[in-house]
C-alpha cells in the first residue's frame, strides 16, 4: 500500500483495441484496483481525458522524470512501409513514438498478438509491413502477452507480478510468461476425455456437437496452442471459445492468421 504507483505509458499502433477492451474487464484483480491503486496509467491515447499537445506532453514528462522506471505497454504494432505512414499518432509515424517511449522504459509489454506477432494486419501479403514490437525494439526486456485479445486476468496478472516482485515474470523461449503460456489449451480442455475416446464432432450441430464431443475434426487448434483459456477461462472464469461450441483458432500463436485457423477443416 505504501509503494508508489509505477507509471505506465500505454501506446496504440495498428490494432482493433480489443486488448484494451479485455483489460478493462479484469475481475481478479479488478481493473479499477489496478488503475487506481497499483499503476499510474499516465498515457493511453484511447481512453485518456487529455488530447492533442497536452496528451503528447505527458509522454515527454514521464520519459524524463521516470527514466528507466516506467513500463511501456504496447497494443498493436508499427507498420514500416512508406516510412510508417500507415499509422500516424500525434502527427508522426507511430514507430517513432514507439522507439522513443521504449528507449527510456524499464521494460516493454507487448499486449496481444498484434504487438507480439503481427496478427491479421500482417497477413500475407502484409501491404503495410505491420511488424511485431520485438523486431523494432532492441536492448529492452520485452514481455509478450499474446492472444487476440489476451485474457483479462492474464494481462492484469502480468502487471501484478511485476509490481509485487519488482521483476519481470519468467519467460519462455518465445518471450511469453511461463505462468500463463506453458500449457496447451488441449492439455486442460474439459473435452479432452472425448478426444482420448475418439469421440468427435463431425459437423456443426450434429448429435456429437450437442453431446459436447471434441472439436478437433472441426479444426480446433487447441493441441498446438499455448494459452490459459482452458484453465483461467474468460469473463471471470465463466467460459472460453471451446466451451461456447467453437474450436480454438490458436489466436495466441504466431502466424495463426495465415495458417488456416479460420474455418478450415483438417
Ligand atoms: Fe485487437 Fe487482437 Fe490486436 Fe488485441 S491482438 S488489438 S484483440 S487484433
Ligand atoms: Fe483438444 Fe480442441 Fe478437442 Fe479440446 S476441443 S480436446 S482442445 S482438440
Ligand atoms: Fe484464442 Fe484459442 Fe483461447 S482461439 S481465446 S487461444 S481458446
Amino acid at each position: 500500500e505504501t509503494k508508489p504507483r509505477i507509471p505506465v505509458l500505454w501506446l496504440h499502433g495498428l490494432e482493433c483495441t480489443c486488448c484494451s477492451e479485455s483489460f478493462i474487464r479484469s475481475a481478479h484483480p479488478l481493473v479499477k484496483d489496478v488503475v487506481l491503486s497499483m499503476i499510474s496509467l499516465d498515457y493511453d491515447d484511447t481512453i485518456m481525458a487529455a488530447a492533442g499537445h497536452q496528451a503528447e506532453a505527458i509522454l515527454d514528462e514521464i520519459r524524463h522524470e521516470y527514466k528507466g522506471r516506467y513500463i511501456a505497454a504496447v497494443e498493436g504494432n508499427p507498420p514500416l512501409n512508406e516510412d510508417g505512414m500507415y499509422c500516424i499518432i500525434g502527427g508522426r509515424p507511430f514507430v517513432e513514438q514507439l522507439r522513443e517511449v521504449c528507449s527510456d522504459a524499464m521494460a516493454v509489454i507487448s499486449w496481444g498478438s498484434c504487438a507480439s506477432w503481427g496478427c491479421v494486419q500482417a497477413a500475407k501479403p502484409n501491404p503495410t509491413r505491420a511488424t511485431p514490437v520485438h523486431e523494432v525494439i532492441t536492448g529492452k526486456p520485452i514481455i509478450k502477452v499474446p492472444g487476440c485479445p489476451p485474457i483479462a486476468e492474464v494481462m492484469t496478472g502480468v502487471v501484478t507480478y511485476m509490481l509485487t516482485f519488482d521483476r519481470i515474470p519468467e519467460l519462455d523461449r518465445q518471450g511469453r510468461p511461463k505462468m500463463f503460456y506453458s500449457q496447451r489449451i488441449h492439455d486442460k480442455c474439459y473435452r479432452r476425455p472425448h478426444f482420448d475416446a475418439g469421440q468427435f464432432v463431425e459437423q456443426w450441430d450434429d448429435e456429437q456437437a450437442q453431446k459436447g464431443y471434441c472439436l478437433y475434426k472441426m479444426g480446433c487448434k487447441g493441441p498446438t496452442t499455448y494459452n490459459a483459456c482452458s484453465t483461467t477461462r474468460w469473463n471471470a472464469g465463466v467460459s472460453f471459445p471451446i466451451q461456447s461450441g467453437h474450436g480454438c483458432i490458436g489466436c495466441s500463436e504466431d502466424g495463426f492468421w495465415d495458417n488456416g485457423s479460420f474455418y478450415d477443416r483438417l
